[in-house]
């Protein structure tokens, strides 16, 4: 491969689509639409309970990377069987909400020795200091961001999907080798929607973020093909 094509697939690689849909026709169309090299597709809460998940299986044997955002959180026993059951589908990532030791430790059991790996999700961005004030938790998000990014890693997680705010201190933090999947990406001229504090791919990677996660820039444009690849380009201009 010459060291365009490598650049460029390298670029193509850190990118996942959100197959936020309704419906697996809805998610399996969308597909079709994006160009080859992208590879990796998160298939989250919305289509899980939608049939989501044979079709998580069917992609994984096709060759696609899955990124599974069930969003764990249970009783550590249930916890560790959901996260066996979910590494036979053939996910690459897995998402586990990661507010306490003993939840982590359990998806970690639950992994087992496959290939799937384990993303916490430290506090949803949509969680704020008022919030966590409520549940006489004084720390600002940044720092409950932080310190559960810690026990993650500490309990033999990979990474975090964090946002690209919190991308830097964690980087600076938990070192080269720690994932950081970043969400809330826009690129410039999209309209930001729901997304309170939305950044450009280039500034994702520019903070440190391994792999970002893009919903509806590229499955909400008019062509959703066109819109992955600028953003791939975009990438591979930070990397
Ligand atoms: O359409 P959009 O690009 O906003 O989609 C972002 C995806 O990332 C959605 O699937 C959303 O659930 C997810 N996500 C997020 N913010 C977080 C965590 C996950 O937007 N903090």
């Amino acid at each position: 491969m010459t060291d365009n094509a490598d650049a460029h697939t390298r670029a193509a690689e850190k990118l996942i689509v959100a197959l936020d849909f309704p419906t697996v026709s809805a998610a399996q169309n969308m597909t079709a639409l994006l160009p080859d090299e992208l590879r990796f597709l998160k298939i989250g809460l919305e289509l899980i309970y939608a049939g989501g998940l044979p079709l998580a299986k069917t992609l994984a044997e096709n060759g696609r990377q899955i990124f599974l955002d069930a969003k764990l959180s249970d009783i550590p026993n249930t916890v560790e069987r959901a996260t066996a059951s979910a590494a036979k589908l053939g996910a690459r990532f897995i998402t586990v909400h990661g507010s306490d030791r003993k939840t982590l430790d359990a998806a970690v059991r639950g992994r087992g020795d496959s290939k799937m790996q384990l993303l916490a999700i430290t506090v949803l961005t949509s969680i704020d200091a008022n919030d966590l004030r409520e549940q006489s938790i004084s720390m600002s998000p940044a720092e409950l961001v932080l310190t559960r990014a810690r026990m993650a890693k500490d309990s033999g997680f990979d990474g975090v999907v964090a946002s690209a705010q919190e991308a830097k201190s964690i980087r600076a933090e938990l070192g080269p080798d720690f994932l950081i999947v970043t969400p809330g990406i826009r690129p410039a001229g999209v309209a930001a929607g729901d997304q309170a504090r939305a950044v450009t791919p280039a500034d994702a990677i520019a903070a440190g973020a391994d792999y970002l996660v893009v919903g509806r820039p590229i499955t909400a444009a008019p062509d959703p093909g066109e819109a992955a690849r600028a953003i791939i380009a975009e990438i591979e201009r930070a990397l």
